[in-house]
């Protein structure tokens, strides 16, 4: 597959209920809250959790008779073969009228799944703060919370980065968000934490600023709105959806994404 001509953020984990489907939705729509003209991959056939967001956003615009900006949408269904051309046609498709691409994958290792991780230019696996889940990246030593070897889904991104260094010859940038994270810090998490900074310096990924757990991230899905869609009008936002904008906003600088470089000096 040639390389998709806007960045093509993937957000993917192999666990189910990590967060992948709120990352996805808050990095759409910020990107939209930021200007970007986006495409979005829904890969997880069987839920569609991103494609009944978007669905639920242009049901409150109708009801609320206002507008919101709208990412280009495709819901890709497992096909048996030509998975990847499938793929290829979905991102140039997009990539033509977009200015980055957020695909959202299924908590399972699916063909689509794999293509996208290939073809990636960023990955973005959210974590919780828990060994269950640090355990897909590597395993601990159950005394000291080193890191040990690094395990399934780990090695996964190593070879879809070596594929895609072969083919593309370039790097894919692999972020890794914690997410739910709770303002009061158990002693687990902050070995969790300790173990996955030690952790990004040897498998490589880089540590985003993480999600704290907050019920903004989730209550406004019926309404397919998220909290940098909310504009400080009467009603003036409160502290915490601030803090949760505030949170998004610097997921999103994170990316590090050329378009944005701008802004991001500016703000
Ligand atoms: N930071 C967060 N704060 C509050 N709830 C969250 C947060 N992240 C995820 N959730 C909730 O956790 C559940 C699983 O998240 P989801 O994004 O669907 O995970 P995945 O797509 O990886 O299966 C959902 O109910 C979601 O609303
Ligand atoms: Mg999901």
């Amino acid at each position: 597959m040639r390389a998709v001509s806007v960045p093509l953020i993937v957000v993917g984990n192999e666990k189910g209920g990590s967060g992948k489907t709120t990352v996805a939705i808050h990095l759409a729509a910020g990107l939209m809250s930021a200007g970007q003209r986006v495409g979005a991959i829904d890969l997880d056939h069987r839920q569609q959790s991103l494609t009944r967001f978007f669905q639920n956003r242009v049901q409150w615009a109708e009801r609320q008779k206002r507008t919101y900006p709208l990412p280009k949408l495709l819901t890709l269904a497992p096909s048996d073969g030509g998975e990847a051309a499938r793929f290829a046609e979905a991102a140039a498709e997009l990539a033509a009228e977009t200015d980055a691409i957020v695909v959202d994958c299924p908590g399972a290792d699916t063909m689509q799944g794999r293509i996208a991780h290939a073809n990636a230019s960023i990955i973005v696996t959210p974590l919780n703060e828990s060994f269950v889940d640090f355990d897909l990246l590597a395993s601990v030593d159950p005394e000291t919370f080193e890191a040990k070897t690094p395990s399934v889904y780990a090695e996964f991104v190593w070879e879809s980065r070596k594929r895609h260094m072969i083919e593309k010859r370039k790097t894919i940038d692999w972020l890794v968000v914690r997410n739910r994270m709770s303002s009061i810090q158990t002693k687990n998490q902050r070995r969790v934490s300790g173990a996955l900074t030690k952790l990004s310096q040897r498998i490589g990924f880089r540590l985003a600023p993480g999600l704290s757990e907050r019920v903004i991230y989730r209550e406004l899905f019926p309404k397919g709105l998220t909290v940098t869609d909310l504009i400080e009008g009467k009603s003036r936002l409160t502290m915490p959806q601030v803090a949760a904008r505030a949170e998004v906003r610097g997921l999103i600088a994170s990316l590090r994404l050329p378009q944005l470089s701008s802004v991001a000096a500016a703000e």
